[in-house]
Protein backbone atom coordinates (compact mmCIF):
# COMPACT_ATOMS: atom_id res chain seq x y z
CA UNK A 1 0.00 0.00 0.00
CA UNK A 2 1.21 3.57 -1.15
CA UNK A 3 1.45 6.71 1.16
CA UNK A 4 -0.92 7.96 -1.00
CA UNK A 5 -3.62 5.89 -0.55
CA UNK A 6 -3.62 6.69 3.01
CA UNK A 7 -3.46 10.53 1.46
CA UNK A 8 -0.54 11.87 3.82
CA UNK A 9 2.93 11.98 3.49
CA UNK A 10 4.76 10.47 6.54
CA UNK A 11 7.25 13.22 8.34
CA UNK A 12 10.59 12.81 7.32
CA UNK A 13 11.58 12.60 10.44
CA UNK A 14 10.14 9.44 10.82
CA UNK A 15 11.26 6.29 9.19
CA UNK A 16 8.33 5.66 6.82
CA UNK A 17 7.81 2.60 8.05
CA UNK A 18 3.89 1.30 8.92
CA UNK A 19 2.60 3.86 6.97
CA UNK A 20 -0.95 3.65 8.28
CA UNK A 21 0.73 4.34 11.65
CA UNK A 22 3.03 7.12 11.52
CA UNK A 23 -0.01 9.98 11.18
CA UNK A 24 -1.19 8.70 15.00
CA UNK A 25 2.96 8.83 16.30
CA UNK A 26 3.64 12.12 17.99
CA UNK A 27 7.45 11.39 19.11
CA UNK A 28 10.26 8.81 18.64
CA UNK A 29 11.67 9.02 21.87
CA UNK A 30 14.05 6.23 20.82
CA UNK A 31 15.29 5.50 17.11
CA UNK A 32 15.71 1.74 15.63
CA UNK A 33 19.72 2.66 15.68
CA UNK A 34 19.37 3.62 19.87
CA UNK A 35 18.23 0.32 20.04
CA UNK A 36 19.90 -1.56 17.68
CA UNK A 37 23.54 -0.08 19.45
CA UNK A 38 21.77 -0.70 22.95
CA UNK A 39 20.78 -4.17 22.20
CA UNK A 40 24.42 -4.77 20.91
CA UNK A 41 25.89 -3.55 24.25
CA UNK A 42 23.26 -5.62 26.61
CA UNK A 43 24.05 -8.62 24.07
CA UNK A 44 27.90 -8.37 24.65
CA UNK A 45 27.28 -8.00 28.67
CA UNK A 46 25.18 -10.78 28.85
CA UNK A 47 27.41 -12.73 26.77
CA UNK A 48 30.52 -12.16 29.27
CA UNK A 49 28.53 -12.29 32.38
CA UNK A 50 27.11 -16.03 31.39
CA UNK A 51 29.59 -17.28 29.76
CA UNK A 52 30.08 -21.45 30.97
CA UNK A 53 26.57 -21.45 32.13
CA UNK A 54 23.18 -22.55 31.10
CA UNK A 55 21.59 -19.36 30.23
CA UNK A 56 17.24 -20.18 29.94
CA UNK A 57 15.78 -16.53 28.98
CA UNK A 58 12.16 -16.10 29.62
CA UNK A 59 10.34 -13.88 27.64
CA UNK A 60 7.16 -12.13 28.91
CA UNK A 61 4.55 -12.27 25.83
CA UNK A 62 3.30 -10.51 23.99
CA UNK A 63 5.24 -7.60 24.32
CA UNK A 64 8.71 -8.87 25.05
CA UNK A 65 9.11 -11.10 22.13
CA UNK A 66 10.36 -8.16 19.85
CA UNK A 67 13.50 -7.58 22.98
CA UNK A 68 13.56 -11.31 22.50
CA UNK A 69 14.39 -11.78 19.06
CA UNK A 70 16.46 -9.19 18.64
CA UNK A 71 18.50 -9.37 21.84
CA UNK A 72 18.93 -12.96 22.05
CA UNK A 73 20.55 -12.92 18.63
CA UNK A 74 23.46 -10.88 20.39
CA UNK A 75 23.62 -13.17 22.81
CA UNK A 76 26.57 -15.48 21.54
CA UNK A 77 26.23 -18.27 24.04
CA UNK A 78 24.13 -21.58 23.95
CA UNK A 79 20.35 -20.63 24.98
CA UNK A 80 17.42 -22.05 25.90
CA UNK A 81 14.13 -20.10 25.29
CA UNK A 82 10.83 -20.22 27.38
CA UNK A 83 7.56 -17.59 27.49
CA UNK A 84 5.30 -16.47 30.30
CA UNK A 85 2.57 -14.25 29.40
CA UNK A 86 0.29 -12.43 32.25
CA UNK A 87 -2.01 -9.74 31.84
CA UNK A 88 -1.49 -6.26 33.52
CA UNK A 89 -3.32 -3.93 31.69
CA UNK A 90 -5.70 -5.27 29.31
CA UNK A 91 -6.47 -1.98 26.50
CA UNK A 92 -5.85 0.93 29.09
CA UNK A 93 -2.80 2.42 29.81
CA UNK A 94 -2.78 2.37 33.46
CA UNK A 95 -1.33 0.20 35.53
CA UNK A 96 -4.15 -2.11 37.60
CA UNK A 97 -2.13 -3.80 40.00
CA UNK A 98 -3.41 -6.89 39.33
CA UNK A 99 -1.13 -9.55 37.05
CA UNK A 100 -2.63 -12.72 35.95
CA UNK A 101 -0.54 -15.51 34.62
CA UNK A 102 -1.93 -16.90 31.58
CA UNK A 103 0.39 -18.84 30.13
CA UNK A 104 3.11 -20.57 32.55
CA UNK A 105 6.55 -21.90 31.71
CA UNK A 106 7.52 -25.52 30.06
CA UNK A 107 10.49 -25.36 32.03
CA UNK A 108 11.53 -26.53 34.89
CA UNK A 109 13.94 -23.84 36.89
CA UNK A 110 15.16 -25.39 39.58
CA UNK A 111 19.08 -25.32 39.41
CA UNK A 112 18.80 -22.92 35.90
CA UNK A 113 20.31 -19.56 35.25
CA UNK A 114 17.50 -17.40 34.88
CA UNK A 115 17.11 -14.39 32.85
CA UNK A 116 13.82 -12.91 32.55
CA UNK A 117 13.50 -10.45 29.52
CA UNK A 118 10.93 -7.20 29.78
CA UNK A 119 9.97 -4.93 26.87
CA UNK A 120 9.11 -2.11 29.67
CA UNK A 121 8.83 -1.86 33.59
CA UNK A 122 6.56 0.53 34.51
CA UNK A 123 5.11 0.61 38.10
CA UNK A 124 7.19 -2.42 38.16
CA UNK A 125 4.18 -4.49 39.56
CA UNK A 126 4.14 -7.07 37.27
CA UNK A 127 7.83 -8.05 37.45
CA UNK A 128 7.81 -7.92 41.03
CA UNK A 129 4.83 -10.23 41.35
CA UNK A 130 6.97 -12.56 38.74
CA UNK A 131 10.02 -12.01 40.10
CA UNK A 132 8.50 -13.37 43.61
CA UNK A 133 6.78 -16.35 41.39
CA UNK A 134 10.11 -17.31 39.64
CA UNK A 135 12.28 -16.93 42.87
CA UNK A 136 9.89 -20.11 44.52
CA UNK A 137 11.26 -22.82 41.42
CA UNK A 138 14.39 -22.11 42.99
CA UNK A 139 16.41 -21.32 40.06
CA UNK A 140 20.92 -21.13 40.29
CA UNK A 141 20.08 -17.00 39.62
CA UNK A 142 17.28 -14.67 38.62
CA UNK A 143 18.08 -11.58 36.86
CA UNK A 144 15.88 -9.11 34.33
CA UNK A 145 17.03 -7.33 31.17
CA UNK A 146 14.32 -4.69 30.52
CA UNK A 147 15.04 -2.38 27.10
CA UNK A 148 12.57 0.58 28.71
CA UNK A 149 12.09 1.51 32.19
CA UNK A 150 10.18 4.29 33.42
CA UNK A 151 12.23 6.26 35.57
CA UNK A 152 11.00 7.47 38.99
CA UNK A 153 7.66 6.44 38.89
CA UNK A 154 8.30 2.78 39.98
CA UNK A 155 6.26 1.75 42.83
CA UNK A 156 8.15 -0.84 43.77
CA UNK A 157 11.97 -0.76 44.12
CA UNK A 158 13.57 -3.72 42.08
CA UNK A 159 16.84 -4.20 40.84
CA UNK A 160 17.02 -4.45 37.29
CA UNK A 161 20.90 -5.85 36.12
CA UNK A 162 20.70 -4.72 32.26
CA UNK A 163 18.18 -1.80 31.64
CA UNK A 164 18.19 -0.20 27.83
CA UNK A 165 17.17 2.95 28.62
CA UNK A 166 15.01 5.21 31.15
CA UNK A 167 12.21 7.21 29.77
CA UNK A 168 9.70 10.12 30.93
CA UNK A 169 6.83 8.89 31.99
CA UNK A 170 4.80 8.84 29.31
CA UNK A 171 2.70 5.55 27.32
CA UNK A 172 4.93 4.90 24.26
CA UNK A 173 4.48 1.89 21.88
CA UNK A 174 6.35 0.35 19.06
CA UNK A 175 9.30 -2.27 19.75
CA UNK A 176 6.57 -4.70 20.98
CA UNK A 177 4.72 -2.57 22.70
CA UNK A 178 1.10 -1.65 22.36
CA UNK A 179 -1.65 0.18 22.35
CA UNK A 180 -5.37 -1.65 21.94
CA UNK A 181 -2.85 -4.53 20.57
CA UNK A 182 -1.91 -2.28 17.72
CA UNK A 183 2.03 -0.42 17.12
CA UNK A 184 4.08 -3.54 18.16
CA UNK A 185 5.96 -3.88 14.85
CA UNK A 186 7.36 -0.32 14.69
CA UNK A 187 11.49 -0.51 14.83
CA UNK A 188 11.27 2.13 17.14
CA UNK A 189 9.89 3.66 20.31
CA UNK A 190 7.50 6.47 20.34
CA UNK A 191 4.65 8.85 22.13
CA UNK A 192 1.12 8.92 20.66
CA UNK A 193 -0.48 11.88 19.72
CA UNK A 194 -3.11 12.73 22.04
CA UNK A 195 -6.19 12.61 19.70
CA UNK A 196 -5.58 8.63 19.15
CA UNK A 197 -6.71 7.56 23.14
CA UNK A 198 -10.57 8.10 23.05
P1 LIG B 1 4.00 -2.43 35.21
O1 LIG B 1 3.40 -3.57 36.00
O2 LIG B 1 3.34 -1.12 35.57
O3 LIG B 1 5.51 -2.35 35.37
O4 LIG B 1 3.63 -2.64 33.70
C1 LIG B 1 4.25 -3.62 32.96
C2 LIG B 1 3.51 -3.97 31.68
O5 LIG B 1 2.55 -2.99 31.31
C3 LIG B 1 4.51 -4.02 30.53
O6 LIG B 1 5.09 -5.30 30.40
C4 LIG B 1 3.65 -3.62 29.36
O7 LIG B 1 2.98 -4.74 28.83
C5 LIG B 1 2.64 -2.68 29.95
N1 LIG B 1 3.07 -1.27 29.79
C6 LIG B 1 3.60 -0.46 30.74
N2 LIG B 1 3.89 0.75 30.24
C7 LIG B 1 3.55 0.70 28.94
C8 LIG B 1 3.65 1.67 27.86
O8 LIG B 1 4.11 2.81 27.99
N3 LIG B 1 3.20 1.24 26.64
C9 LIG B 1 2.69 0.00 26.43
N4 LIG B 1 2.59 -0.93 27.40
C10 LIG B 1 3.03 -0.58 28.64
MG1 LIG C 1 0.12 -4.21 26.42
Amino acid sequence: MTTAEHGFTPSPTLRAHVAAYERDIENVLVSEQQIRAKLLELGEAITADYDGRRLLLIGVLKGAFVVMADLSRNIRLPLEFDFMAVSSYGIATKTSGVVRIIKDLDHDLEARDVLVVEDIVDSGLTLKYLLKNLAARKPASLEVAALLRKKGIQQVPLDIRYVGFDIPNEFVVGYGLDYGERYRNLPYVATLKPEVYP
